[in-house]
C-alpha cells in the first residue's frame, strides 16, 4: 500500500507546496580553513549548487582564507577540481568569478588587518553587501580560540556579521562552556551559527513539520499510546582517516552528545507556539533539561557501549578498530552505543527512549520509531493465537527517506488472517537540498532554526559528560567488541529484553 503523489501529480512542477521562499540579502562569505578537507568536499559543492540554482543572493562573494600560500588563480583552479568534470563551462566560468583568496596567519591581528581588513571592502562595495559577512570556521578546532579571538581583536566580527562553527563543541561540559564563552565576548548569540549537520536533513526538519501540521498524530504523541521509542543511527563506514579526532571523542562525543540528542530533542518537545527559531529552542531545551541524569552507580543498565571488531560489511572484509591507522593497539574507544533515556515530564513519564549509533553495522540506516501500545484487548487472539505486532511509525531519515505507518489489515483470502502492511511515503529524491546547502541557505538568511543555542550544547554536555568520564575514568562499563557487518554487541540487545523489548532489526 503506496500513499504519497500520485502519477499523475508526481512531476516536480504539479506539486504545489506550501513553501515559504526567502530571497537572502546580499553578503559576503569568508571560509577559515579554506584549503581544507570540509571545504573541499562539503561547501564548494554546495556553494556551486546553491549557485547553479540561482539560489545565492545576487550580490555574493566568498573569500577563502587558510594557511596555505597560494593566490586567487590557484584556490579557483582548486575549487574547480572539486566540481563534476562535466559541469557547465559558462556556469563555472561565472562562478569562479565571485571566488577570491588570501592566505593567513589565523592567529595573528596583523594578518587579519593586512589580509581580510583590506580585501572585504573593496569586494563588499563590489558586491553590495552592506557589510554583511559571514565567517564560517571550516578549521581544525584547534584553532577555533585563535580565529574567534583575532576577529574580535581585529574588529572584523562587526554587528554584521555572524560566525558558523561545526563541532565538535567542546569534548565536554567545561569546554564546551569555554568555547561558548569565547564566542559570546565577539558575538551576539544571534550571531553564531552552530552547525549540527543532522538537523539540516530534509526529513529531520520533517518531523516538526508532521508532528505540528497534522492533527491526526499529535494526540496520540504521549504515555497513553507510546510505548516506547528508539532512535538508530547506523552506519557501515568505519572511522575512515580520522583516527587522531576518534581516538579522543568516541561515538558518545562524535554522535550522541549532537545529532542524537537532536533527534530525541525534536520527537519529544512540546508544541512551540510559533514556527521560530527561539521558540524551536526553547522547546528542545526543555526536552532536554527534562531528561534524567544518568545513575553512575548502576551506568550499565542505561548504557551499554562497544567497538567493532574485524569482519565483513556489505560484502567486503572490515579490519577491526583496533587495526585502522592511528588507533592504539589496545584502545577501548567505543564506536557502538546503545543507551536508554527517560524524559521525567508529563508527556513522557513511563516511556523508554531508546538511542543506539554506530559504525560499521550491517546495514546504514538513521530512523526514529515511534512504537505504539498494544491494542487494549485483542479480540482475534482466539481465532488467531496472539502475537500482533502493535502498530509502529517509522520516521526514516536516510536511506530511502520518507514515513512508513505500520498497521495491520486481513490478508485476502477465506482464512481469517491478519498481516502486518505499510503506509509508506517516500520523498522524491531531487527535490531535497543537501543538509550543507541548506545550512549554508538559512546562515545567509540569518534564520537560526536548524543551529544549536548554547544553551542546548551545554544541556547535552551536562546529560553526558559525567557518564563518559564515569566510563572513562572509573571503568563503570565495558567495551563489548562486535564483528563489523553485525548488529552490533548482543549486550546492547538485553538493555531491550530486560524491559520486555527488542531493537527493530537492522
Ligand atoms: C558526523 C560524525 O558528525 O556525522 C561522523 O562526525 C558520522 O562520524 C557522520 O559518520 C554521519 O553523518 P551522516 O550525514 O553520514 O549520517
Amino acid at each position: 500500500m503506496a500513499i504519497g503523489p500520485s502519477p499523475e501529480n508526481s512531476a516536480r512542477e504539479r506539486i504545489a507546496p506550501t513553501c515559504r521562499i526567502d530571497q537572502p540579502a546580499n553578503c559576503g562569505l569568508v571560509i577559515f580553513g579554506a584549503s581544507g578537507d570540509l571545504t573541499r568536499r562539503k561547501l564548494i559543492p554546495a556553494l556551486y549548487l546553491l549557485y547553479r540554482h540561482r539560489l545565492l543572493p545576487r550580490g555574493f562573494f566568498l573569500l577563502g582564507a587558510a594557511r596555505t600560500g597560494m593566490d586567487s588563480d590557484r584556490f579557483r583552479e582548486m575549487v574547480r577540481r572539486e566540481l563534476p568534470d562535466d559541469c557547465d563551462e559558462g556556469c563555472w566560468q561565472q562562478f569562479a568569478r565571485i571566488i577570491h583568496y588570501r592566505s593567513m596567519d589565523y592567529g595573528n591581528v596583523e594578518s587579519y588587518r593586512a589580509g581580510l581588513a583590506e580585501a572585504l571592502p573593496p569586494l563588499e562595495k563590489e558586491n553590495g553587501t552592506g557589510g554583511n559577512r559571514i565567517f564560517y570556521l571550516a578549521t581544525p578546532p584547534s584553532v577555533y580560540e585563535d580565529v574567534i579571538n583575532t576577529l574580535h581583536a581585529s574588529g572584523l566580527a562587526n554587528e554584521h556579521a555572524r560566525i558558523v562553527i561545526e563541532k565538535p563543541f567542546g569534548s565536554d561540559l567545561e569546554t564546551g562552556r569555554q568555547l561558548n564563552r569565547m564566542l559570546l565576548r565577539a558575538f551576539r548569540e544571534e550571531q553564531i551559527f552552530r552547525i549540527d549537520h543532522y538537523l539540516a536533513k530534509e526529513t529531520v526538519q520533517n518531523i516538526l513539520m508532521f508532528r505540528f501540521a497534522n492533527s491526526l498524530f499529535e494526540p496520540l504523541w504521549n504515555r497513553r499510546y507510546i510505548d516506547h521509542v528508539q532512535i538508530t543511527a547506523a552506519e557501515t563506514i568505519g572511522i575512515e582517516q580520522r583516527a587522531g579526532y576518534y581516538e579522543a571523542a568516541g561515538v558518545l562525543r562524535d554522535m550522541f552528545q549532537n545529532h542524537m540528542f537532536q533527534l530525541l530533542a525534536l520527537t519529544a518537545m512540546e508544541p512551540p507556539s510559533l514556527f521560530s527559531a527561539s521558540r524551536v529552542r526553547d522547546e528542545k531545551a526543555k526536552v532536554l533539561q527534562s531528561i534524567r541524569p544518568f545513575p553512575l552507580d548502576r551506568l550499565r543498565e542505561h548504557i551499554v557501549t562497544g567497538q567493532y571488531g574485524s569482519g565483513s560489511v556489505e560484502g567486503e572484509q572490515a579490519r577491526s578498530y583496533r587495526e585502522e591507522n592511528g588507533v592504539a593497539p589496545g584502545s577501548t574507544v567505543p564506536t557502538f552505543a546503545a543507551m536508554k533515556v527517560w524524559i521525567d515530564n508529563w508527556r513522557w513519564q513511563g516511556v523508554p527512549f531508546y538511542l543506539r549509533s554506530g559504525k560499521r553495522l550491517r546495514r546504514r540506516s538513521t530512523e526514529i520509531a515511534i512504537c505504539f501500545r498494544p491494542a487494549p484487548h485483542m479480540m482475534f487472539s482466539q481465532s488467531l493465537g496472539g502475537g500482533i505486532s502493535p502498530n509502529a511509525l517509522i520516521l526514516r531519515v536516510q536511506p530511502d527517506e520518507g514515513i512508513s505507518m505500520q498497521i495491520q489489515a486481513k490478508h485476502p483470502g477465506s482464512r481469517m488472517c491478519l498481516m502486518p502492511v505499510a503506509m509508506d511515503f517516500s520523498y522524491q529524491r531531487d527535490v531535497t537540498l543537501s543538509a550543507y546547502e541548506r545550512v549554508l541557505l538559512d546562515c545567509m538568511e540569518g534564520d537560526q532554526m536548524l543551529f544549536v543555542r548554547d544553551d542546548g550544547v551545554e544541556l547535552s554536555w551536562g546529560l553526558l559528560s559525567p557518564a563518559i568520564s564515569a566510563m572513562e575514568t572509573g571503568r563503570r562499563t565495558e567495551t563489548h567488541i562486535y564483528p563489523a557487518g553485525s548488529a552490533g554487541p548482543a549486550a546492547a540487545d538485553s538493555l531491550l529484553e530486560k524491559d520486555g523489548r527488542k531493537w527493530r532489526d537492522l
